[in-house]
């Protein structure tokens, strides 16, 4: 495919409003009602970061402590489920989020509809039982084609897609790379999607990008001009703190 054609088809395809950890920008990043919020607010997808509890169970949190978003502190991986569960992950952000906890995947893969992509970007080093984990709830909820599980680790996403090889695999980046999609080649496995800073692509390497067959989802846009900015540039779907924004962008 030409770059022109590669520009046309980022054009015309259906850009996807992404929220970032929800809705972080109107509600405490990557809880329940975050996500509740991003839904409302018409986002397509969600974005959720994740880490392994002392337990084994995945939890959708941002940072390795717990410190900065709830009551508590601690590293996540030295704290048992139970113990996470009891934290207070709302009223750092505002009292009216008193009581919101950490939600395990297993809550926002219950909550999201099957028509939302969500990506779900691993924090965490890998290990085989967060890989066995993972593999289990994406297809406990049937959800291996419409999660797109992302990563500032390759080697991580390298590790899982040789566990799981239906799993569709996002790059996390923040490099200015003369040719983004060979990123995809180098990392040794089929990519799905390119995460790169929005600031590091212009209209003319999304046109590349989208030209090998990726997908180009840049993070994490906010402000109005830079928001119509991507819209522009023709990214294949936004992660923005604000998808009300972006849905206003979209529709003018
Ligand atoms: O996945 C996009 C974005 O969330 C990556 O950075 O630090 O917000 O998780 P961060
Ligand atoms: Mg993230």
């Amino acid at each position: 495919m030409s770059d022109k054609s590669g520009s046309e088809h980022a054009t015309n395809a259906k850009q996807l409003i992404i929220g970032h950890r929800g809705a972080a920008g109107e509600a405490p990043e990557n809880t329940l009602a975050s996500f509740r919020l991003a839904l409302e607010q018409g986002a397509d997808a969600i974005e959720l970061d994740i880490h392994e509890t002392a337990d084994g169970e995945l939890i959708v949190c941002h940072d390795h402590t717990v410190d900065r978003t709830t009551d508590g502190s601690g590293f996540i991986e030295q704290l048992t489920m139970e113990e996470l569960r009891r934290l207070d992950a709302g009223s750092w952000f505002d009292e009216r989020f008193a009581g919101e906890r950490l939600p395990l995947l297993a809550d926002v893969l219950a909550l999201t509809p099957p028509g939302i992509m969500i990506n779900v970007e691993i924090k965490c080093g890998y290990s085989a039982r967060l890989s066995g984990e993972l593999q289990r709830l994406l297809k406990e909820y049937d959800r291996l084609a419409t999660v797109v599980v992302s990563s500032f680790g390759h080697k991580t996403l390298h590790r899982l897609k040789r566990d799981i090889p239906e799993l569709r695999i996002g790059l996390l980046y923040v490099g200015g790379f003369v040719h983004h999609a060979r990123l995809a080649e180098l990392s040794d496995m089929e990519v799905y999607s390119l995460h790169p800073h929005y600031l590091s692509m212009d209209a003319e390497d999304v046109a590349q990008a989208v030209s090998a067959g990726l997908q180009v989802y840049p993070y994490t846009v906010n402000d109005p001009v830079h928001l119509t900015r991507a819209v522009e540039a023709g990214f294949s779907g936004i992660i923005t703190d604000y998808p009300a924004r972006l849905r206003e962008i979209l529709q003018r």
